[in-house]
């Protein structure tokens, strides 16, 4: 028999670029729990409860509200595959690669399709929203809340009304928001989202949050044609998250209990409290990168707190600076997407990564690495900088 692989021992890291973050001690904890049957009434028990505070974090009362079994994309598949049927009429604004990725779905959903372009960088002005919904009439209208391949935020808290004047269903990407920047589902009209466990909900990936509106739930059962996915049908799986409880699939049981734990933490914390925690993080770490010179891709009016994208200075390279990072500091950061690649790195801190311990410890990583490729920045700049924005934020 060929040699085994040695035992699984990774060197430690630091998990600050756009996901995943390092999950919580105590999702992690969790997740040592023995298994339960996927319908043993305890854990029916603990998936009624997992829906209940999922609500609580999206802000909704929606009954359709639980967690795919799979990562973001899947959610973001759902929510088109069975929002839309082919030929139906769809707009997807996108600003960056997800909002791309949502185009690429919505064209195999067999949409009748307008794109609405933004820069990368930039969101969308809810006026040239509106001009579009008067001339196309879409069914559904897809956009990223927080797009992490620039770090740029779309208001969406008006966008939900804009649409229903228009009988517009709203599909929003939370992926990077939720748990780390408010979404209020209800208060803002959203009709169909979706998110990931492993970026503010500080868990691994491997579920995705979603939730209906009843104007999307009637819009699913109003639909002349089957789902065409099996797996993501929601007609099918609300039976199972639903109250019948009926098998449709395994449940992922170690990830329920995980995000069950990772939902228990951000409700003990409270969501206003979480998501200035992320602001003032976001605040030290925007004045460090920016005594050491660097400058952030999303515009100033809507960079997103917990995904802090910036520019990599001239002459310096980009693989090389993240490899350094990695292995001399153990602290991985993300590079560039799409039409950002080799040109921006992207620096999470979001849920439990959150926290000034981090903000200084990638700030004095990036100084050394930045000194080191030959960039001229006064030494400790960037951690003084953020220490003053510490002495000062409460
Ligand atoms: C805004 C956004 N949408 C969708 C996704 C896809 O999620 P996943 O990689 O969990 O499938 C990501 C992933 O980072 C994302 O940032």
């Amino acid at each position: 028999m060929p040699t085994l692989p040695g035992q699984l021992t990774p060197a430690p890291r630091l998990l600050l670029g756009p996901g995943p973050s390092d999950a919580h001690p105590r999702v992690l904890a969790a997740m040592t729990t023995p298994l339960l049957g996927h319908l043993d009434p305890q854990f029916l028990e603990l998936m009624a409860e997992t829906q209940s505070m999922l609500r609580e974090v999206f802000q909704t009362k929606n009954p359709l509200t639980f967690p795919i079994s799979a990562t973001g994309t899947a959610g973001m598949e759902a929510c088109l595959v069975n929002l839309i049927e082919p030929g139906d009429v769809a707009v997807v604004c996108t600003m960056g690669y997800f909002g791309n990725r949502m185009v690429d779905i919505a064209n195999r959903c067999g949409a009748q399709l307008t794109v609405l372009e933004a820069p990368w960088g930039e969101s969308f002005d809810l006026q040239r929203i509106r001009e579009t919904l008067r001339a196309v009439r879409p069914k559904v209208l897809g956009i990223v809340h927080a797009e992490t391949s620039t770090g740029a935020q779309q208001d969406i808290s008006q966008l939900g009304r804009l649409c229903h004047e228009f009988n517009t269903l709203l599909v929003t990407d939370c992926v990077t928001s939720l748990g780390c920047t408010p979404v209020k589902l209800d208060e803002w009209e959203v009709d169909a989202a979706f998110s990931c466990s492993q970026k503010g909900l500080s868990c691994p990936p491997g579920l995705a949050p979603l939730s209906f509106s009843p104007r999307a739930v009637d819009a699913l059962k109003a639909r002349k044609t089957k789902v065409r996915s099996w797996y993501l049908d929601l007609t099918s799986i609300m039976n199972y998250w639903g109250g019948e409880r009926s098998y449709h699939h395994t449940a992922p049981i170690t990830m329920v209990y995980a995000i069950r734990e990772g939902l228990r933490i951000v409700l003990e914390e409270g969501l206003e409290a979480r998501w200035a925690r992320h602001v003032r993080n976001h605040r030290a770490l925007k004045a460090g990168l920016e005594a050491m010179g660097l400058t952030y891709t999303a515009a100033p009016h809507c960079q997103l707190p917990q995904l802090n994208a910036v520019r990599i200075p001239d002459g310096v390279d980009d693989v090389a600076s993240r490899k350094k990072l990695l292995q001399e500091f153990g602290i991985e950061i993300g590079g560039g997407l799409g039409d950002f690649k080799g040109k921006v790195w992207r620096i999470g801190i979001m849920g439990h990564n959150s926290r000034p311990s981090c903000v200084l410890q990638v700030l004095a990583a990036l100084e050394s690495v930045l000194l080191s490729a030959g960039v001229k920045l006064t030494a400790g700049a960037g951690v003084a900088a953020a220490e003053e924005v510490y002495a000062t934020a409460a």
